[in-house]
């Protein structure tokens, strides 16, 4: 299948390109720029797109790519965009020149200055997303201008070849007007083969689990959201109900009545399911542990132990298993991916089970699909709508949902709090464009007063945020009155708590979860 692969260069809007190359109908992946020359030996690849960053081309340890990378790419007919940090690498690669100067952020007018395949079909002028602060100031030998805007003179840039395009705005993001025709316009002149269908995904999925599984035997943790619930119904779909074991681990950290829930959901879409009640063990290991990575390692290592558990039982049971299957979306993949390469972490994430049970062959069946396209295949393949509908929920749960030390008490209160958060927001018009919207108990109290009388309660965080695919997300703009009426609601129902804020960080410099 025809590709166009995005060289990355750390900016934020990364998964935003090939998720508009995707929704155009063209499959799209990410390649960290320190792995960029595999594009040289896959011949699927039909276009490459630099991407942003946040570093300065201008200082010697920013990332770079070599510039025979891009002379073998258009040795090849392999068509370049490089976009904002791509823009200026192309010219600081091919000798041209990049200065710093005055940023620009935001939107900006942009004019077309040259006619140009890029911008074909379009006005003369429109508005553009910026982000930056350096600039081209000087194209390369053979490259002419074809855009600028008041305060950057070279804001887009093609070689007289047409091999390649430079352009210092985001079309990615929704904000740049026409955003979206830049990119099929691009894809037009690399004549990249439209391929990329859902219909044909899922069955290509499931043909390739046959393919792998033959008749040998699957485990998956089951935590009855989207992503493992739809990996288990392409698995049930390729291999058949007898040899798929779905283990739904009760960790203690559910909402309430999630358990009974989930379950009854995973029943009724016909799987075999294992349950595991080890509430109590999670709640003994992590008593008085208040370090969010610590209580995140603790976790990690009862879930795995649970797990080891079970599936020996089953083992004990039914035969062999061979396969450990995951619900592991793109975002994790290619995260987990840059965060090895990261000293820095930034939180150790319990979205996949690491390391995988001993002896067993992973399955991530979905691993290269972003959420949007998960509920999709979903919905094709019948999985009912509140499953798919629902939001995003950690697999530590309520646990990073307590900031600090957790406890029995904490939790109830928490969950009350959950329950009517969750209750309400589905009244919000809004709710269907939110990527999640939860509560967060604090670990510090606040005086208030309930029946003329002092009380000293929990401070409860909302926190409602809009995001593609979590990895950068911007805060939900909810009704005053809504807000208004869940603090009531809560300080009125939950006698334990006192106070009620909304959260208005977005991510970045914040993260979605509190701990
Ligand atoms: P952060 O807090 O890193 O979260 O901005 C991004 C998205 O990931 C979810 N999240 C997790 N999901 N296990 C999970 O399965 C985790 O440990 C975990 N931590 C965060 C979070 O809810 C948000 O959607």
């Amino acid at each position: 299948m025809d590709k166009v692969v995005v060289i990355n260069f750390g900016s934020q809007y990364t998964h935003l390109i090939t998720t508009r190359i995707r929704e155009l109908g063209v499959y799209s992946e990410i390649i960290q720029f320190d792995e960029a020359n595999k594009v040289l030996y896959d011949d699927e690849v039909k276009a490459v797109i630099l991407s942003g960053g946040p570093k300065s081309v201008l200082d010697l340890d920013s990332p770079k790519v070599a510039r025979e990378l891009l002379e073998n790419l258009i040795t090849k007919k392999i068509k370049i965009l490089g976009i904002c940090y791509g823009h200026q690498l192309i010219a600081h690669l091919f000798d041209g020149n990049v200065e710093k100067g005055v940023g620009e952020y935001g939107p900006v007018r942009f004019r077309v200055i040259h006619k140009s395949k890029l911008f074909k079909g379009l006005p003369q002028e429109f508005i553009v997303w910026m982000s930056h602060s350096d600039h081209v100031t000087k194209v390369p030998k053979g490259f002419r201008v074809i855009g600028k805007t008041d305060n950057c003179e070279i804001a887009a840039m093609e070689s007289e070849d047409e091999m390649i395009f430079g352009v210092q705005f985001h079309p990615e993001v929704v904000h740049t007007q026409f955003g979206k025709e830049i990119l099929n316009n691009f894809l037009k002149l690399a004549r990249v083969k439209r391929e990329w269908n859902l219909k044909n995904v899922a069955e290509r999925i499931i043909k390739e689990i046959k393919e792998t599984v033959k008749n040998g035997k699957v485990v998956l943790a089951a935590s009855g959201g989207v992503d493992s619930t739809v990996t288990a119904a392409l698995i049930k779909k390729a291999i058949g109900k007898d040899n798929l074991f779905l283990v739904f681990i009760n960790t203690g950290f559910l909402r309430d009545g999630e358990p009974e829930e989930v379950l009854n959901n995973l029943k009724k879409m016909n799987f075999n399911v294992f349950y595991v009640d080890a509430s109590e063990k999670f709640l003994k290991a992590l008593k008085g542990i208040s370090d969010p990575e610590e209580k995140r390692r603790i976790f990690a290592k009862i879930y795995a132990e649970t797990l080891k558990e079970a599936i020996k039982e089953l083992e004990r049971k039914y035969g062999r298993i061979d396969f450990f299957a995951q619900g592991t979306i793109y975002p994790d993949k290619i995260e987990s991916g840059v965060a090895q390469k990261m000293a820095d972490r930034i939180k150790s994430h319990h979205n996949v089970v690491s390391p995988i049970p001993e002896g067993k062959k992973l399955l991530e069946p979905i691993a290269s699909l972003y959420k949007y396209e998960v509920r999709e295949i979903g919905k094709i393949l019948g999985v009912p709508d509140n499953i798919l509908k629902r939001k995003p929920f950690p697999g530590p749960g309520l646990l990073i949902r307590i900031l600090g030390s957790v406890d029995e008490k904490k939790l109830q209160i928490c969950r009350k709090v959950h329950k009517i958060v969750e209750e309400e927001a589905k009244k919000l018009k809004e709710y269907d464009e939110l990527w999640q919207i939860f509560p967060v108990l604090l670990d510090s109290k606040s005086v208030g007063i309930k029946g003329d009388k002092r009380a000293y309660g929990y401070i409860v965080v909302i926190r409602a945020v809009k995001s593609i695919d979590g990895m950068t997300a911007d805060i939900a703009e909810l009704p005053w009155k809504w807000l208004r009426e869940i603090a009531t609601k809560i300080t009125g129902e939950v006698p334990e708590v006192t106070r009620v804020v909304f959260d208005i960080t977005t991510k970045p410099p914040a993260t979605i979860e509190l701990e």
